[in-house]
């Protein structure tokens, strides 16, 4: 499974990087607001820190207006991928971006055949929201399963991106069911490192060496 840095923010994306496990970033205008940068500024100096691929996100009513900021957010770098909601807008405008070579990721997934939709329409990456349905006492592993069931019945190449990651559980749910990406943010990622018995067995071995 591959990791991406779920965040806005390019300190948080530097010190993922260094730690050798960055393979692409996700963005939303939430954590661009969070981020306190302006949305091209902040993707620039992003997609200047890795070569992964990094998604922004289209925001509009309409098809046209999609079609218009994926083209935008595309001629940023070469490694922008350009994130569209599962609608109807976001469907037709991800065909549209797709079939000219412009990868798609298509966020706010939150049943299956949503996903399959998506993946008709040529999606790169589909983002299954797996927190977001915990919230509301659904299940994220089990839409992440089914997505993986249905895209393997058709041999289906879009890559199945477990977003709305809030705890190391969610990452071990998602590497589980079969994601292909998992999208973490930074405080989960340090998280993943830590067990009791690994920290304590750590000052042991210190105490046994003198230190
Ligand atoms: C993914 O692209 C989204 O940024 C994200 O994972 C949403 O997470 P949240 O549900 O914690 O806001």
């Amino acid at each position: 499974m591959k990791f991406f840095i779920d965040s806005a923010d390019p300190t948080e994306i530097a010190e993922a990087e260094a730690m050798g496990l960055l393979d692409g970033v996700t963005t939303t205008p939430s954590l661009l607001k969070k981020a306190g940068l302006g949305r091209e500024e902040a993707l620039q100096q992003i997609c200047a820190l890795l070569t992964g691929p990094v998604s922004g996100e289209a925001v509009g009513p309409d098809v046209d207006t999609f079609i218009a900021e994926g083209l935008a957010l595309r001629a940023i770098a070469d490694n922008m991928v350009v994130k569209l909601p599962c609608n109807e807008a976001g469907l037709k405008a991800c065909r549209h971006l797709s079939a000219q070579g412009i990868p798609v990721n298509m966020t706010l997934v939150f049943q299956p055949v949503q996903a399959l939709l998506c993946a008709r329409a040529g999606a790169t990456f589909v983002s299954p929201f797996l927190g977001r349905l915990d919230d509301i006492c659904s299940s994220g592993m089990e839409l992440i399963n089914e997505i993986r069931v249905i895209f393997d019945n058709y041999a289906l190449s879009t890559q199945i991106l477990a977003a709305s990651i809030r705890s190391p559980e969610h990452v071990k749910q998602a590497a589980l069911s079969g994601a292909d990406v998992c999208t973490v943010p930074l405080p989960v990622i340090k998280k993943l490192l830590h067990h009791p018995l690994t920290d304590r067995g750590i000052k042991a071995f210190e105490a046994d060496a003198g230190l």
